[in-house]
């Protein structure tokens, strides 16, 4: 039996080595001072308290550490965390911010809220007020429903869609000058196939008013058929698609003007520092500019996606029911493999709509033309919900119906494969054939 003495001779001098080592690093210190404060995030008081305490320690010039924050080594990790967390959002100053980028800022917040990826777990299980309870969770809920502008009909976005589509159905396809390579290296011309790939889903983003589209390469269909996407193969590739929202006084909502494509490509050879995945986006709409100033604008894409890491990064969740309707029109042409001229959503009825067609009817329709014989569209709509994994978005859930319009030398032929029989196909016919391609690059 060791007695408490003999064991103490020995320890002594790994505790003294330890001991002094930790007054040595005291003299190692990051600094880590208080900025004077520009443009203070401004909102409600029971909204800026939530936020005062639980983010801004990390994400303003006001922090406070606490004393055990302060020695050696603890300090080193939280200069590093409070550096990082003001370079990606400093709410000391918030003005400097659009109001567009704000209310985006605002809405990741809240998502890494919801995921508990925010505040860092490291500083939750220790700091009194770390967490953000339910409750205030549904405060900032609701305070965010209350700055996202309804959908309303807007003059200049019409203006600016039907300008960019004239422009596009005129310009014959592949004119168009090089696309400059994203900062991280990743080039267009290998993606530039992406309208032609399969649309894998469909997203309404209430938070920034844009329609999108997620289309998936060869890879990442086969992927879904076999059921392998998580984690998805190497060389699966997934395009994003924006375009502003246009709605008509009706409150159906089609696509605007194409604002931004954007892409996660994997393959973690090539891309080991970020995920696994190469990340690209281009912006300006049909100018195709690389976004961000730097390499380091991929820090931005994989913050956001940081709570779907169990989902390999991603957050679209392919819908199966697509797979499902590729038995349903074998007779005429398959939606899953056809290409998408067009997305709709109809939040007012809770429903969306993606237009598929196959290459005479794509040929026809990105021309600007009226469908020509051997033309066949299918028109898939299903139920709309809330995105699960995006408070700001709402994806299609159940199948409601496909409607398919064949086109021949005696006029086209409608067929409903499942859905409400009880309409008129002339008015479903004209409806159908009323909606124009969405512009893509
Ligand atoms: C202990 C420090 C700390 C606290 C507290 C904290 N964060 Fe963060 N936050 C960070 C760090 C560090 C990053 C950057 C992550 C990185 O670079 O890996 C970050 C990133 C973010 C981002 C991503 C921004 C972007 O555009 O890349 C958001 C949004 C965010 N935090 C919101 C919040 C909110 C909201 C709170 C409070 C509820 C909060 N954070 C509390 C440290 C913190
Ligand atoms: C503020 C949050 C946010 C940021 C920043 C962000 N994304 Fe995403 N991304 C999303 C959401 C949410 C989705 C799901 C589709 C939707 O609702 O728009 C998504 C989906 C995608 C998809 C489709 C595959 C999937 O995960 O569903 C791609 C590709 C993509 N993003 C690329 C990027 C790239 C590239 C960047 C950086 C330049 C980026 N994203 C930055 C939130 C973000």
């Amino acid at each position: 039996m060791l007695s408490v003495r003999s064991f103490w001779i020995k320890v002594r001098p790994v505790v003294v080595v330890l001991f002094v080592l930790f007054v040595c690093i005291q003299f190692v210190r990051p600094r880590l001072d208080n900025p004077p404060v520009t443009g203070d995030f401004k909102a409600p008081a029971e909204v800026k308290a939530v936020i005062r305490r639980a983010c801004y320690d990390c994400h303003s010039n006001e922090t406070h550490l606490a004393w055990f924050d302060q020695p050696a080594p603890a300090c080193w990790l939280v200069a590093d965390h409070v550096k990082k967390g003001r370079k990606v959002l400093n709410f000391s100053s918030w003005d400097s911010l659009s109001r567009g980028q704000q209310l985006g800022k605002l809405y990741e917040s809240l998502n890494q809220i919801e995921y508990n990826v925010m505040p860092l777990s490291q500083y939750s299980a220790f700091h009194h007020g770390g967490r953000v309870s339910p409750e205030e969770v549904a405060l900032l809920r609701q305070y965010l429903l209350s700055l996202t502008p309804g959908v309303m009909p807007d003059t200049a976005k019409q203006r600016a869609s039907v300008e960019q589509y004239e422009k596009w159905i005129l310009s014959v396809m592949g004119t168009r000058g090089p696309v400059a390579d994203e900062y991280n290296g990743v080039g267009y011309s290998d993606l530039s196939g992406f309208r032609d790939w399969t649309a894998i889903s469909t997203t309404e983003r209430y938070d920034n008013g844009t329609l999108r589209l997620i289309l998936g390469n060869a890879v990442v269909e086969r992927a879904i058929r076999e059921g392998h996407t998580n984690p998805w193969p190497k060389g699966a590739v997934f395009a994003k698609v924006a375009w502003d929202q246009l709605p008509d006084s009706a409150g159906e909502i089609r696509t605007g003007a194409f604002r931004q494509v954007e892409f996660m490509i994997r393959d973690g050879q090539k891309y080991p520092t970020t995920g696994g995945w190469g990340w690209a986006r281009w912006i300006g709409g049909l100018g195709m500019k690389p976004y961000g100033k730097d390499a380091s604008f991929t820090m931005e894409c994989i913050n956001c996606h940081k709570p779907m890491q169990p989902n390999d990064q991603t957050f679209t969740l392919p819908l199966a029911d697509t797979l499902a309707l590729a038995e349903v029109g074998a007779d005429t042409m398959r939606p899953m493999t056809g290409k998408v001229i067009t997305t709709v959503a109809r939040p007012k009825e809770s429903t969306m709509s993606t237009l598929y067609g196959n290459d005479v009817a794509i040929k026809d329709a990105r021309a600007g033309k009226a469908y020509s014989p051997g033309a066949v569209v299918t028109l898939v709509t299903w139920e709309q919900r809330d995105d699960p994994h995006w408070f700001g978005g709402r994806i299609p859930a159940a199948l409601r119906s496909v409607e398919v319009v064949k086109y021949g030398r005696a006029g086209p032929i409608y067929k409903m494969y499942s859905g409400n029989e009880n309409v008129s196909e002339q008015a479903r016919i004209s409806y159908i054939a009323g909606l124009k391609a969405a512009v893509l690059p």
